[in-house]
C-alpha cells in the first residue's frame, strides 16, 4: 500500500517489488524480482561480439520490461500523484493500467508524469509497466548500464502544489558578516481555485535553529488554463552566515509551506550552502572571495561492479579517497549524476562542474574496440529533446551549493561549424534563464587543433573556456594556456580534462612496448608529461584549475580483452593505484606522506637495475634497500624564492635534484624490504615499507559502512587482500576467493580491479587481482548481524560482522 501517510507531500521510494524480463530471456522462465535501482547489462557475460563494442564495456544492452503492481491507500482522491523517475537508460516508456503514460529519451535526466487519471485509488490493484530500449547501439562513449538505474519515487500532492524544481534558493553578496537569500516559490493551482495562497520560507541553520520564517500571500484569480502558476519571491539577509567551503561545507535546510488560506498544501525541504564563487580571468577561481586552484577529477557515473545503479555509500567511500588525496572538485563527465552524488558533494565539500552532454547536433563514434564502425545516441534526439533535458538538470540542480558552473557539453564536434555557435547559444541561454549565478563551459578538445579547431566565435560563448588536453598541440605541448592568455586576456580559463597516470593497480610495465604505440608507458614514465601540465596549472593564477581524467577506473571505453578505462587514480573497487598518491605528495601537502613503487616481487635477476619512484610531499626522501641507503633526494615544487631581503628564505632551501614533480633512484634488485623515508625539518616524519612477499598463506578483509539501514537497498563494501604468512600483503596473489553473507545481507557484486577480467562481476566468488579482490553486500531487508566470510582453497580466511539497522 503506498501513500498512506498524513503528510500534505507524500514522497516515498517505488523501489521494490519489481519483476523483469529481459528480450533475450525465455518468457516463461525468464522473469525475475528485481529491487531498483537496477542495471542488466552487468548481469549477462562480457562478449567481444556485444553491440555495446568496448566504448560501452562489451556488455548487452538490448530491451527489457519491468512491471510491478501496488495499492494506493484510500484518502488520494482530489490530490494530484506523480510516478518519478531519478533516471533510466535509456528510452523508457510507461503504461498505467495498459494506458501509456510517456516516453522519455535521455537516459542521464529525470522525469515525471503526472499520472492521477490512469490509477485506481480505491484500494484495488494497479499496474505499472516499463520497457527501457537500449537497443540502439553503440550508444555511449563509455559504459550506459541498462535499464531503471535510478531511484524511483511515487509521489502525492494537493492540487495547490509545488512542480518540480519550483523552489529556487538563490545566495548573493555572500560575506562572512552578511548574505542575501532570494527565495524564488513556484504554486500550481488549478483554475478556478478561491481564496489566497501563502508561501512561508523558513530557514534552519547547520545547528537545527530556526533563523527566520517569512510568508507572503496572493489572491487566486481565474485565468482560463487548466492550471495556473503563481511565483512567490521573498528577500532575506542572514547574519554571519556560516560559509560552505571544501573544507567546512555548513549546510542550511529551507523549509517551504504553500497555504491555501490557513491549510497548509504543501511542503517541501531544499538543503542550501552560503558561499561566492567567482571565476575570474586573472585570478582563476575564488570561493568566497579566497583564491582556490580547482583540484579535480572526472568521473564517470558507473559503481564497478554495481555497474549504473550505484548505491550513494559507494560513491562515499571514493569521494572520501579522493578528499585524502587532496581533490576539491568532481566534473560530473558527461552527463547529469545520480542526484545522490550530488548531494555527497554538497555534504562532503567538493566543488562540481555538472555537465549536460558528450554530443549535440553532431554524431560522435563510439565504435572502439568494434569493426562495425556505427554509431548511435544522443544526436539522433537532441534537436527533439535537449531543451527538456537541460532544463531539468538545471531546475533539478541549481540549489546545491557543491555547483559551480554548468558545462554544456564535452568535446562536441560541434565547436569547429558555425552552427555549433549557435547550439551554444541557446544552451548558455536556458542556463542563464535557470541560474543566472553560475557561469557556462564547454569542454573544449580541438582548440588550436589541425586541421580544424575550435571557432573562435564558440570560445567566446563560454563564460568559462574549457580546455581539455590543453598541451596536446604543437608547441603548446611547453606553452598550454599561455599562448590564449596573450591573446585573450580577458578569457577565463579551465583545464575541464587533462590525463592522469593511469596505469593498471599494481601492474608495472618495465620498458617501452613499440608495439604497443606511444601511449603505453613503462611505469617510470607516467608521471612526467602529467606533471608538466599539474606544475603549469599550480603556478599560474590565471588558469581556475583542473580537472583530470579519472578519479576512478570505469566501465567500458576500452579494447578487449580490456573492458573498462585504467585511466583513474582509484581502480574500479576504489583501491588506490600509485598515482593516486603522486596526486596525494602535491595536492596535500598538509599530512606527511611519502610512497613508492614499484612492488618489490619483481621477476628480476638480483642486481638487475630498477627505477624505484617516490611520491612524497616531505623536504626530502630518502630510500633505503635491505638497510643500505640510496640517498636522499628532493623536487623542486614548490622552489623557494627569496623574502624580506636578498639572500633570505623563509624555509630552509632544499638542495633538490629533480625537476620532476617526483623522485627516482637506480636500485639494483634485490629482494627484502624497501624502505622511502620522509624527513621534514631534518626529521623523519613518514615511513613507508614493502617486504618481498612469500606466497599467499591467508586472506585480510576490511568492512567499510557504518550505521547501514536494513532498508533492502543500503550496501557494505567488504575488502580483501592476500598476505603471507608473516602478514605481508602480495602483490601478485591471485588466489580465487569465495564471499559468503549471512543474515541481514547478500552478496551482490563482486569485483577485482583488474580492467581484462571477464569474470561475472554478479557472483560471490573472483580471482583476486594483484593481491586484492572486493565485494559488495546488499542488506535483504532485515534487520539484524550480516556475517560475511571469505575463503580461498588452502588459506586461512577470515570472518568479519556488520549490522543493518
Ligand atoms: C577525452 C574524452 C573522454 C575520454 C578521454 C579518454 O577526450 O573527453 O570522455 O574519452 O578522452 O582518454
Amino acid at each position: 500500500m503506498y501513500l498512506t501517510g498524513k503528510n500534505v507531500r507524500k514522497k516515498e521510494n517505488f523501489n521494490k517489488d519489481w519483476f523483469f524480463i529481459h528480450e533475450k530471456d525465455d518468457r516463461e522462465k525468464g522473469e525475475r524480482p528485481v529491487t531498483l535501482p537496477h542495471d542488466w547489462s552487468l548481469e549477462y557475460p562480457f562478449d567481444e561480439k556485444a553491440p555495446t563494442c568496448g566504448s560501452g564495456g562489451y556488455v548487452i544492452a538490448g530491451k527489457g520490461t519491468y512491471h510491478k503492481s501496488f495499492c494506493i491507500s484510500p484518502g488520494e482522491e482530489g490530490r494530484h500523484i506523480f510516478l518519478q523517475f531519478d533516471g533510466a537508460y535509456m528510452l523508457t516508456r510507461v503504461w498505467i493500467n495498459g494506458i501509456y503514460a510517456g516516453k522519455h529519451v535521455y537516459g542521464y535526466t529525470p522525469f515525471e508524469w503526472d499520472i492521477t487519471e490512469l490509477l485506481k485509488k480505491d484500494g484495488s490493484e494497479n499496474i505499472v509497466e516499463v520497457e527501457v530500449d537500449n537497443s540502439a547501439q553503440p550508444s555511449s562513449r563509455w559504459y550506459s548500464g541498462s535499464g531503471i538505474t535510478r531511484n524511483v519515487w511515487l509521489c502525492s500532492v494537493n492540487p495547490v502544489h509545488i512542480p518540480f524544481g519550483g523552489v529556487w534558493l538563490r545566495e548573493k553578496n555572500v560575506t562572512e558578516k552578511q548574505a542575501l537569500l532570494t527565495a524564488e516559490t513556484r504554486v500550481r493551482i488549478p483554475d478556478g481555485q478561491k481564496g489566497k495562497v501563502y508561501v512561508e520560507t523558513e530557514l534552519i541553520d547547520p545547528e537545527g535553529v530556526s533563523c527566520f520564517r517569512e510568508k507572503s500571500g496572493v489572491q487566486c484569480a481565474e485565468s482560463g488554463a487548466e492550471e495556473i502558476e503563481l511565483v512567490f519571491c521573498q528577500d532575506f539577509t542572514v547574519e554571519e552566515p556560516c560559509l560552505w567551503d571544501t573544507e567546512h561545507p555548513w549546510l542550511y535546510r529551507t523549509v517551504t509551506r504553500v497555504y491555501l488560506e490557513d491549510r497548509l498544501q504543501d511542503e517541501q525541504e531544499n538543503v542550501i550552502g552560503f558561499r561566492s564563487a567567482v571565476f575570474d580571468s586573472s585570478c582563476g577561481f575564488l570561493l568566497n572571495g579566497v583564491r582556490t586552484k580547482i583540484n579535480g577529477v572526472c568521473v564517470h557515473h558507473d559503481g564497478g561492479c554495481t555497474g549504473a545503479a550505484v548505491h550513494p555509500r559507494i560513491w562515499e567511500r571514493r569521494l572520501e579517497k579522493l578528499k585524502k588525496m587532496g581533490v576539491n572538485a568532481v566534473r560530473m563527465s558527461h552527463n547529469p549524476p545520480d542526484p545522490a552524488l550530488l548531494d555527497l558533494c554538497d555534504r562532503m565539500g567538493f566543488l562540481v562542474m555538472d555537465e549536460a552532454f558528450d554530443e549535440w547536433r553532431i554524431l560522435k563514434g563510439k565504435e572502439l574496440g568494434s569493426n562495425t564502425h556505427e554509431s548511435r545516441g544522443y544526436s539522433e534526439w537532441f534537436d527533439q529533446c535537449h531543451e527538456a533535458d537541460i532544463r531539468s538538470m538545471l531546475l533539478r540542480d541549481r540549489n546545491h551549493p557543491s555547483i559551480v558552473i554548468w558545462s554544456i557539453g564535452n568535446e562536441v564536434p560541434d565547436q569547429t561549424v558555425e552552427e555549433g555557435r549557435l547550439t551554444a547559444r541557446r544552451l548558455k541561454a536556458i542556463c542563464r534563464e535557470l541560474d543566472g549565478s553560475r557561469p557556462v563551459t564547454q569542454a573544449n578538445d580541438q582548440i588550436c587543433a589541425e586541421p580544424r579547431a575550435a571557432r573562435e566565435d564558440f570560445l567566446e560563448e563560454l563564460d568559462v573556456v574549457g580546455y581539455n588536453y590543453v598541451n596536446r598541440w604543437r608547441t603548446r605541448a611547453e606553452t598550454m594556456y599561455d599562448d590564449d592568455r596573450r591573446a585573450h586576456p580577458e578569457w577565463c580559463m579551465i583545464g575541464t580534462e587533462n590525463s592522469s597516470p593511469g596505469g593498471v593497480r599494481g601492474h608495472y610495465q618495465m620498458t617501452v612496448d613499440e608495439k604497443a604505440g606511444w601511449w603505453t608507458h613503462p611505469y617510470y614514465t607516467a608521471p612526467v608529461e602529467v606533471g608538466r601540465v599539474l606544475r603549469f596549472t599550480m603556478t599560474h593564477d590565471y588558469v581556475a584549475g583542473d580537472f583530470m581524467w579519472t578519479g576512478v577506473d570505469y566501465l567500458g571505453e576500452a579494447h578487449w580483452p580490456a573492458r573498462s578505462s585504467s585511466a583513474g587514480v582509484l581502480d574500479t573497487c576504489g583501491y588506490e593505484k600509485d598515482s593516486y598518491y603522486f596526486y596525494k605528495s602535491i595536492w596535500n601537502r598538509e599530512e606527511p606522506m611519502v610512497h613508492l613503487l614499484p612492488h618489490w616481487n619483481l621477476a628480476l635477476e638480483p642486481g638487475s637495475i630498477v627505477q624505484v619512484l617516490g611520491y612524497t610531499n616531505c623536504d626530502f626522501a630518502e630510500l633505503i634497500l635491505n638497510g643500505k641507503s640510496y640517498g636522499k633526494k628532493a623536487y623542486s615544487y614548490p622552489a623557494y624564492g627569496m623574502t624580506q631581503r636578498y639572500g633570505h628564505y623563509d624555509r630552509e632551501p632544499r638542495a633538490v635534484n629533480t625537476d620532476n614533480l617526483f623522485l627516482s633512484w637506480d636500485v639494483p634488485y634485490e629482494p627484502g624490504g624497501i624502505e622511502l623515508v620522509g624527513y621534514r625539518d631534518g626529521r623523519e616524519i613518514a615511513r613507508y615499507t614493502i617486504y618481498t612477499a612469500g606466497a599467499p598463506a591467508a586472506v585480510r578483509l576490511a568492512v567499510y559502512g557504518n550505521g547501514l539501514a536494513a532498508d533492502g537497498m543500503d550496501v557494505c563494501q567488504v575488502e580483501a587482500e592476500l598476505v603471507d604468512e608473516k602478514g605481508n600483503f602480495c602483490p601478485l596473489g591471485d588466489c580465487e576467493l569465495f564471499f559468503t553473507a549471512k543474515g541481514s545481507g547478500s552478496v551482490v557484486g563482486v569485483d577485482n580491479g583488474n580492467p581484462t577480467s571477464h569474470e561475472s562481476m554478479k557472483a560471490d566468488h573472483i580471482r583476486a587481482f594483484a593481491g586484492r579482490a572486493y565485494a559488495v553486500v546488499k542488506s535483504v531487508g532485515k534487520v539484524g548481524e550480516c556475517v560475511v566470510s571469505v575463503s580461498s582453497a588452502g588459506l586461512t580466511g577470515e570472518t568479519v560482522s556488520v549490522r543493518f539497522g
